[in-house]
């Protein structure tokens, strides 16, 4: 009874779907909160409007809580950015996220699909290797963090079939 009340209070199960235009500024608020380099609304805008850039939203309620956003090339994608807002973290929710956007991928001819991921981010780590990829490269010193630090990344692939 708690759990379906405090379910109905936040808003339900979190939905999939494909962001749309209205969606540019919180997805870059989001986008701000979870990454040191945060993506501006107007470049939300744009990948919105290109044909070769497929952007999935994370909806709770009438909140965006997660975005996971690709650019296609030819039968090729490439995840450029994955996030859930840090509350609600830890609850498995990337999970549907990314497979769901890989099957929006696959609908779309997508065969293999490349991400990169710095090398001690744990649940992506996580999230990407129950998602089936599988490490393809790895590059040093590729991530410059604000303090100077700088991390390594990995290349990341899965087929689609
Ligand atoms: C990566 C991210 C999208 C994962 O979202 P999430 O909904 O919290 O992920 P989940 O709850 O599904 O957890 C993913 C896995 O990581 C594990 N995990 C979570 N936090 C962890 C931690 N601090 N250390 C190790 N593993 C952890 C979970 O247990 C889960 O593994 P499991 O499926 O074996 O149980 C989210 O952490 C995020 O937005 N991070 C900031 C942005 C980012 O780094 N994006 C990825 C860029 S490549």
């Amino acid at each position: 009874m708690i759990a379906w009340l405090s379910g109905l209070w936040s808003g339900g199960t979190a939905a999939v779907e494909p962001a749309t235009l209205r969606d540019a500024a919180p997805l870059a608020q989001l986008h701000g909160a979870s990454f040191h380099r945060g993506w501006g609304e107007g470049e939300f805008e744009t990948m919105l409007t290109e044909r070769n850039t497929l952007v999935h939203r994370l909806r709770l309620g009438r909140k965006i809580i997660g975005f996971a956003v690709s650019r296609m090339a030819a039968d090729e994608a490439e995840i450029l950015s994955i996030a859930v807002a840090a509350g609600q973290r830890g609850r498995g929710l990337s999970r549907n996220l990314l497979l769901t956007h890989l099957g929006h991928l696959a609908g779309r001819g997508v065969r293999t699909v490349f991400l990169e991921v710095e090398e001690n981010n744990r649940p992506a780590r996580r999230l990407y290797d129950r998602a089936g990829f599988t490490v393809a490269g790895r590059r040093e010193r590729y991530y410059r963090q604000p303090d100077g630090e700088q991390l390594n990344a990995l290349l990341m692939r899965r087929d689609l079939s």
